[in-house]
């Protein structure tokens, strides 16, 4: 049996992801996709957003790997739902940002969901609001990926970047953000020292528990793989070499 484990993202965002399923999961093998040649995804129409999560999650399938994870927020909102109608053999875990910990974990303040802006304009997010967001406020990270993407992640740039964005908060009572872009855990720091009483959340680690409950549930787990991760882009040798430094950076 093919043991590989497909990872999917628009780009190195995915690789946020994947280290952690590899710390929980250290003996599996790992295929990770990420269509650089075309993030961000998030200000592009649905349509586009789920031709091109449509393409990447292919290539995986093709492989024959033995589970889907949709590292991206974004290709989760707009395509997770088609994917696993056409796959109902395969587990495909996908992601959502993380409201509902950060809903629970508020003690009288806000929540900030820093997003992109395709995920949170669609359906699903509207459903998570409905749920967890009475004290929720939106916001696009605008620029955000693009600087991950270029490998500028942990530059003065970028730290002035998230400060114009979520500084317009920092007079409000914010007890939480949601990263809520598989991008943005590059740029914690980034969004701790403009809001250094928030406390902050991302989906990673529920995402990595979800594989492995998953993986247990289809039988699937392998304990004695060699712990190979294999990295694809559209974006060539450049991308793959910023997803392997992204990926030793999280160490
Ligand atoms: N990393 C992705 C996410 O979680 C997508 C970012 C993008 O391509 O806009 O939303």
């Amino acid at each position: 049996m093919n043991d590989l484990i497909g990872f999917f993202d628009s780009g190195v965002g995915g690789v946020s992801v994947l280290h952690e399923a590899r710390r929980i999961m250290p003996n599996e093998n790992y295929l990770f996709y990420g269509d650089n040649a075309h993030a961000p995804y998030g200000p592009r129409p649905l349509e586009e957003i789920r031709a091109l999560s449509a393409a990447g999650i292919g290539l995986l399938l093709e492989r024959g790997v033995k589970a889907v994870v949709i590292a991206c927020n974004t290709a989760t909102s707009a395509y997770a739902e088609i994917v696993r109608a056409q796959h109902p053999e395969l587990p495909i875990i996908g992601m959502e940002p993380a409201l509902k910990p950060a809903h629970f974990a508020r003690h009288g303040g806000k929540v900030i969901v820093l997003a992109t802006a395709a995920t949170l304009k669609l359906e699903k997010f509207e459903r998570l609001m409905a749920r967890y967001g009475d004290e929720a406020i939106p916001v696009v990270g605008e620029g955000l990926v693009e600087l991950v993407e270029n490998g500028r992640a942990q530059t003065p740039e970028a730290a002035a970047r998230v400060r114009a964005l979520l500084e317009p908060y920092s007079d409000k009572q914010i007890d939480a953000v949601v990263l809520g872009c598989t991008h943005y855990p590059y740029l914690r720091e980034h969004v701790q020292a403009v809001l250094p009483h928030a406390q902050i959340f991302d989906g990673r680690e529920g995402t990595a528990m979800r594989l492995k409950s998953q993986l247990e549930k289809y039988g699937l787990r392998s304990d004695d793989a060699p712990g190979i991760v294999e990295y694809r882009s559209s974006g060539g040798p450049e991308a793959i070499a910023l997803m392997e430094k992204l990926m030793a950076w999280m160490d």
